[in-house]
């Protein structure tokens, strides 16, 4: 399987979680939305840094054979070190690793070191500066929008300030960095994360609990556009 590669830094992106998706006929769901969309994004969750379990590495390496897009494999995990060659060899493309799991600089290296490309995320109450030192050395802030866990919460604007201030530095220090935005996505939130200046965007309900998925992308895309203008 040949793969879409992640693009450019800073162009506007959807990013589908399969975590709201029908897990029981996962391949066809991706291929569903698969003409609307840009990266598919990967919820890992451990019990441990957020209370609930999704899924691992065979699931991965399972949907693999049916995308060839680029897999944004989000760990929610508190030792994600101990998975990231596993993920890397089940067909991940990119990483992300939450900053309050500590060890940052090491993860990121050791990620880098497999070839993935490699993302920080910050949780709603995380402030940027426990991200800004890493700001030169990954090539994607998450930032928030819910508390990680479960899909189909709401978007808090009060994160709204820090994807300003990220984008800011971003800009200001001219960062090779894509800026993404996790949680509660939709037609009305797209534009006004866009505007505060998140590229990359993830939506889980959104997409995959509408009864047409696909149109629900489009007009999601349309939206992230909106913000642009
Ligand atoms: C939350 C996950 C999100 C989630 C988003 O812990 O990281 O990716 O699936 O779901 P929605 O778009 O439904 O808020
Ligand atoms: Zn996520």
């Amino acid at each position: 399987m040949t793969v879409i590669e992640a693009g450019p830094p800073g162009e506007i992106r959807i990013a589908p979680s399969i975590l709201a998706a029908d897990f029981g006929n996962l391949a066809r769901a991706v291929e569903e939305i698969d003409v609307e969309t840009d990266w598919l994004h990967v919820d890992v969750m451990d019990g441990h840094f957020v209370p609930n379990v999704s899924l691992g590495p065979p699931v991965v390496a399972s949907l693999r054979r049916y995308s060839n897009k680029f897999f944004d494999c989000h760990l929610m995990m508190t030792e994600p070190g101990r998975y990231l060659e596993a993920f890397m060899k089940a067909g991940a493309n990119g990483c992300t690793v939450h900053v309050e799991v500590g060890g940052t600089a090491s993860l990121i290296s050791d990620a880098r070191a497999l070839g993935l490309r490699v993302g920080l995320a910050a949780n709603p109450d995380t402030p940027f500066s426990a991200v800004a030192p890493y700001l030169g050395d990954v090539d994607l802030l998450l930032l928030m929008t819910v508390f990680p866990g479960f899909g189909g919460q709401s978007f808090m604007a009060d994160v709204l300030p820090k994807v300003e201030q990220a984008r800011h530095e971003i800009e200001s220090s001219a960062l090779e960095l894509d800026l993404e935005v996790d949680g509660g996505i939709d037609v009305a939130t797209a534009p006004r994360v866009v505007r505060a200046g998140a590229n990359v965007l993830v939506a889980g309900s959104a997409i995959f609990v509408q009864s047409d998925p696909l149109n629900a992308a489009k007009e999601l895309r349309a939206a992230a556009y909106e913000g642009r203008r």
